[in-house]
């Protein structure tokens, strides 16, 4: 039938052998990356953030402590850090109360179509800064935004301007009044809080604490 001396390259049953044996790989390989990305992104527990275990994305009651966000060296970018607890509007919330809360958050920033304008965890629009790490960013830290907006702590300072974004335009463009309520606001707030605890692996890549103090403190998303 075949002949002997015929190159390897040419027979047929190497090549159905092959692929047979790429597919399969193939589909071991999807299969791990499939379980290793689900574990990645599963959500942690209130447990975890006690005990003191670090999960990509923390649970809701991340929102009762205080995220910094530093560099790492051995990752060459920075990454959110869970530190003390500090009250979040002045209290402490439940792991009911608190995924209630972001619940009510990420409807609200469905409803009122931040992506519209601004970027989340990737999805959205460039018109408006990049709302992955707002959180963190050192203008609600630094008394800029609290003083500005006449409030003690960066949550109500965000709620406020949230609810009157139009009274405090603090770049070229302005944020237009979505006619926000106070329990919306907090609730938006709360999501944008737990978001900024989410381990991105740096990103977005401009938004860096470090490169905006070089730079004199200016929002350069
Ligand atoms: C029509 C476009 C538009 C929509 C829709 C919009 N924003 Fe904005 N937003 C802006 C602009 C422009 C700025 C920058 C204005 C400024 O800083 O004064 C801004 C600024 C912000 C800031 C401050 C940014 C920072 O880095 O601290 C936050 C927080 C924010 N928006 C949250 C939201 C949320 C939450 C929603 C949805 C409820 C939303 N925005 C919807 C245009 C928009």
């Amino acid at each position: 039938m075949s002949n002997k001396s015929a190159s390897v390259w040419t027979s047929i049953r190497f090549w159905r052998r092959s692929a047979a044996w790429v597919t399969a790989t193939a589909v071991v390989l999807l299969m791990w990356l499939t379980f290793d990305t689900v574990k990645q992104i599963s959500m942690g527990s209130d447990e975890d953030l006690k005990k003191g275990i670090r999960k990509r994305i923390p649970a809701p009651t991340v929102i009762n402590y205080h995220i910094d966000y530093k560099f790492s060296k051995k990752r060459g970018h920075e990454v959110p850090v869970i530190g003390q607890k500090e009250p979040f509007f002045g209290k402490e919330w439940s792991p009911k109360e608190a995924a209630a809360l972001l619940h009510k958050g990420k409807l609200t920033f469905q409803a009122k179509a931040c992506i519209d304008c601004h970027t989340a965890l990737g999805n959205g629009a460039y018109y408006a800064p990049d709302l992955t790490k707002a959180w963190l960013d050192p203008k609600w830290n630094n008394g800029t935004m609290t003083a500005m907006i006449g409030k003690k702590t960066k949550e109500e300072a965000m709620a406020e301007f949230l609810m009157h974004p139009d009274k405090y335009p603090t770049h070229g463009r302005m944020m237009p009044n979505l006619h926000i309520t106070k329990d919306e606001a907090i609730a938006l707030v709360a999501f944008l809080k737990h978001m900024s605890s989410i381990d991105t692996n740096g990103f977005p890549r401009n938004f860096s604490i470090n490169a905006k103090r070089l730079k004199g403190g200016t929002n350069a998303h």
